[in-house]
């Protein structure tokens, strides 16, 4: 059975193909995501609801809003957060963690005593959380005196303010193993679960836009992950963002990839790693270089 079209959808025309293309530009311009035209009706809902909330009937209006100057800048955000996908949950890829875990940590020369992670387009904040969780309990079972952070950086805003409150319904933890639900986690009154502050203070969130890496200072990272992100993104464009990726790297650091997110792609500087049902890449170490 078709969806009856709500009746304020009708004030607002059926997007035509041009408009859809000159749409699905800007959006590639801007965050590089690819929207075939397959997923049309997808990028349509998404503007025709933002256009509605703001009383806007022509696609035209709303286009060159968008564009203009600071309160276009603003827009843009919340349109780009309406448009992207946070799908996301703690432990998502438990193959990339133990590989973190049991291969690529117990042989990593830490420098300094520091450790730092980073999650590129981290979401709501779950894989952020959980590369904290790994390292902290991973440091404490070895008894290893580092000390660690973890960034997660994105380009949705609200995302990004989600993440930083740390506070999540039941199901998006229910892959932690029950002890670390115990230790890293508190139940509230409603039923949520929120990131215990100590762990919390360990992650810090940034706005960050992976086309515009190069204009950002971002420090050398020992472990990066980078799952479920490149796929909104066309082949060229995943290898572009995996070699800047590779730039802030520290030597013997780790890359870690969603499976299947670019099979064939190399870099003169990364050895692929295997095992654990993971894509995941080492950087040549110092004396290598
Ligand atoms: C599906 S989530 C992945 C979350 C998490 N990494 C995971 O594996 O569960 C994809 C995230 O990529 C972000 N994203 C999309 N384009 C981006 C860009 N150009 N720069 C930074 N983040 C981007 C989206 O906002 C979204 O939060």
């Amino acid at each position: 059975m078709m969806t009856p079209i709500p009746d304020w959808m009708n004030s607002i025309n059926e997007m035509d193909d041009q408009e859809f293309q000159r749409w699905s530009r800007l959006l590639k311009q801007r965050t590089g995501m690819d929207v075939k035209y397959a997923r049309k009706s997808f990028l349509t809902t998404g503007v025709r609801l933002r256009m509605r909330e703001l009383g806007f009937t022509s696609y035209n209006d709303y286009y060159q809003h968008l564009l203009s100057g600071r309160k276009g800048k603003i827009e843009w955000t919340t349109l780009v957060d309406r448009l992207t996908i946070h799908e996301t949950r703690f432990l998502r890829h438990p193959g990339s963690i133990k590989l973190l875990t049991e291969l690529f940590l117990p042989e990593y020369r830490i420098d300094e005593d520091h450790l730092q992670a980073w999650s590129v387009g981290c979401a709501t904040g779950e894989e952020s959380y959980t590369l904290a969780i790994a390292l902290d309990d991973y440091l404490k079972r070895s008894q290893r005196n580092v000390y660690y952070g973890v960034v997660g950086s994105d380009i949705s805003l609200p995302a990004l303010a989600k993440a930083r409150k740390g506070i999540y319904d039941a199901h998006r933890i229910k892959n932690l193993p029950q002890q670390h639900i115990n230790r890293y986690l508190s139940k509230k009154e409603n039923g949520q679960y929120q990131v215990e502050k100590a762990l919390r203070e360990r992650v810090c969130f940034n706005l960050l836009n992976l086309l515009e890496m190069d204009q950002d200072v971002i420090h050398k990272m020992d472990i990066v992950f980078c799952q479920n992100v490149l796929i909104y993104f066309d082949k060229d464009l995943r290898y572009t963002i995996l070699d800047e990726l590779v730039k802030h790297i520290n030597p013997g650091g780790l890359l870690v990839i969603g499976v299947g997110e670019a099979i064939n792609w190399k870099n003169p500087h990364m050895q692929r790693l295997h095992g654990y049902d993971a894509l995941a890449y080492t950087k040549e170490s110092s004396d290598e270089q």
